[in-house]
C-alpha cells in the first residue's frame, strides 16, 4: 500500500503562488496516500553517561523488565533525595549526533569513497521530526527549526521558542515533578543487564541515555536520525534493532485512541521503527497501578475506524512537504547560513535567512572533517 503518490504539478501546497513565502499546514492538503516510508535500519548508536558525556557504544543500554499486570510503582518516591536532573538550559543542538557521524564516518555510504559527502540528504533529531508530524494537529506549541545546508546535506536543529523558554524557567514545583514521574517509571522497569532486575532504591539521572542512529527513506528524502531508545527486550533472540526496543510511556488516564497524546505516542516510535510502547497508568497520587502494552502497527489500525480523528497520512505527508520545501529554500551550501523556519498554531511554516548569526550551530565542522 504503500506506493509513491505523484501529484500533480503546482498542486503542492507550497508551490502554490498564493503561499509562495510559506508552507501550508491545513489537514485536508495532506490527505493523499501514504508516501514511502523505508522500514529504518539502525546504523549506529552511542550512549551519554550520568554526565553527559558521549560514548561512541551501547553502555547505556536497558533491558526491559515485564512488569506485574497489578504493580504498585510509587512514582514520587526519590525526587527529593535521589534524582539528578539533567541541565535543559544547556543546549545541545545537534552535537552528539555530529559526533557519532565524525566517529563513523566508514560506516556511512559514501558518494565518492575520499570526499567528505554524507549520502543523507537531511540529518536531524527524531523529536524535532516528531514534532514535523504532529504539526497539522497541534494547537499550542510553536516551534522554530534552524536549517544549513553543508556539503550537499541539511542539518536540521530546533531553536527554543521564547513561550517554550519561559515554561522552562517557571515551571512549578508541581510540573518539575511531574516530569521526574516519566522517567521514575522507567527505573521500575528496566534493568541494567539481562541478568538483573529493576533497581528503584537507586539515583534517577536524567543525564544518561542511548540513542539509536537510524537510516531512511521518507518519499525521496534520504535521512539520517537519532533519537533517545528507552530499552530493549532482554532475549537474545528477539529481532535486530530497532524491532526490539521498547518505549515506555506514563498517563494518568486509560488513553483513547482520538487523543492528541497517542498521536504524540505514535509519532515519536513510529519515525525509527519502534515496534511497541509499554505504559504505566498512575492514579492521581502519583502509583502506577496498571500497565498495558500497544503495538505501534494496531495504532493506526484501532483509529481508522474512529470518526474526525489524527491521520497518520496526514502527519508523514506534511513532513515529506515541509523537507521539499526546505530543499527549495536552503540553497546556499554554507556553514555559517542558517535558514530559521517558524511556525505557529492556524499559521503558515515562514523563513527568515541569518548570516553568521546566534542561530549557526555546526561547530568548528570543517575541523571535524579534516581529522577523518
Ligand atoms: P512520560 O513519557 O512517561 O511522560 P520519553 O517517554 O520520551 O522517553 O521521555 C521520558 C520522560 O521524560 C517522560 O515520561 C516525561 O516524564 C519526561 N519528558 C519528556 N519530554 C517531555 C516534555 N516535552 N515535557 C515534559 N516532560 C517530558
Ligand atoms: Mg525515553
Ligand atoms: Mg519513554
Amino acid at each position: 500500500p504503500n506506493y509513491h503518490h505523484q501529484h500533480q504539478s503546482g498542486s503542492t501546497p507550497w508551490r502554490n503562488p498564493l503561499r509562495s513565502q510559506g508552507l501550508s499546514t491545513r489537514r485536508e492538503l495532506y490527505e493523499r496516500d501514504f508516501p514511502v516510508y523505508k522500514q529504518p535500519v539502525e546504523v549506529g548508536c552511542f550512549s551519554l553517561d550520568s554526565e553527559r558525556r558521549f560514548f561512541n557504544d551501547s553502555r547505556q543500554m536497558r533491558y526491559y523488565v515485564e512488569p506485574d499486570r497489578n504493580p504498585h510503582f510509587d512514582l514520587k518516591d526519590g525526587y527529593k533525595d535521589r534524582f539528578v536532573k539533567r541541565d535543559d538550559g544547556e543546549k545541545e543542538k545537534l552535537d552528539h549526533i555530529l559526533r557519532w557521524i565524525v566517529a563513523n564516518r566508514s560506516k556511512l555510504d559514501s558518494r565518492e569513497t575520499t570526499a567528505s559527502v554524507l549520502d543523507v540528504d537531511f540529518v536531524t533529531w527524531r523529536g524535532h521530526l516528531t514534532k514535523l508530524l504532529t504539526t497539522p494537529y497541534e494547537t499550542r506549541d510553536s516551534w522554530l527549526l534552524a536549517v544549513t545546508r553543508f556539503r550537499g546535506t541539511l542539518y536540521i536543529s530546533e531553536v527554543e521558542t521564547e513561550a517554550a523558554r519561559r515554561d522552562r524557567e517557571n515551571r512549578t514545583e508541581r510540573n518539575a515533578e511531574m516530569m521526574y514521574w516519566g522517567y521514575k517509571f522507567e527505573q521500575y522497569t528496566f534493568a541494567d543487564d539481562i541478568h538483573s532486575l529493576p533497581d528503584p532504591s537507586g539515583v534517577v539521572n536524567t543525564n544518561e541515555a542511548f540513542c539509536t542512529v537510524v537510516q531512511t527513506r521518507l518519499a525521496d528524502h534520504r535521512l539520517l536520525f537519532s533519537g533517545e531508545v528507552d530499552c530493549r527486550d532482554k532475549d537474545p533472540a528477539a529481532p535486530a534493532p530497532p524491532a526490539c526496543y521498547v518505549e515506555l510511556k506514563t498517563s494518568a488516564e486509560i488513553c483513547t485512541p482520538k487523543q492528541f497524546k497517542l498521536l504524540k505516542w505514535w509519532a515519536q516510535s513510529f519515525l525509527p521503527g519502534v515496534p511497541r510502547i509499554v505504559a504505566g497508568f498512575r492514579d492521581h497520587e502519583g502509583v502506577v497501578v496498571s500497565v498495558e502494552t500497544f503495538h505501534i502497527s494496531k495504532i493506526s489500525h484501532l483509529i481508522k475506524n474512529e470518526y474526525n480523528c489524527w491521520k497518520p497520512t496526514v502527519c508523514m505527508n506534511f513532513c515529506s512537504d515541509f523537507l521539499s520545501f526546505v530543499k527549495h529554500v536552503a540553497t546556499e551550501d554554507n556553514p555559517s547560513v542558517v535558514y530559521l523556519f517558524s511556525w505557529e498554531p492556524h499559521r503558515d511554516v515562514t523563513f527568515s535567512i541569518h548570516r553568521d548569526s546566534q542561530y549557526s550551530f555546526l561547530p568548528h565542522w570543517e575541523k571535524m572533517f579534516e581529522r577523518l
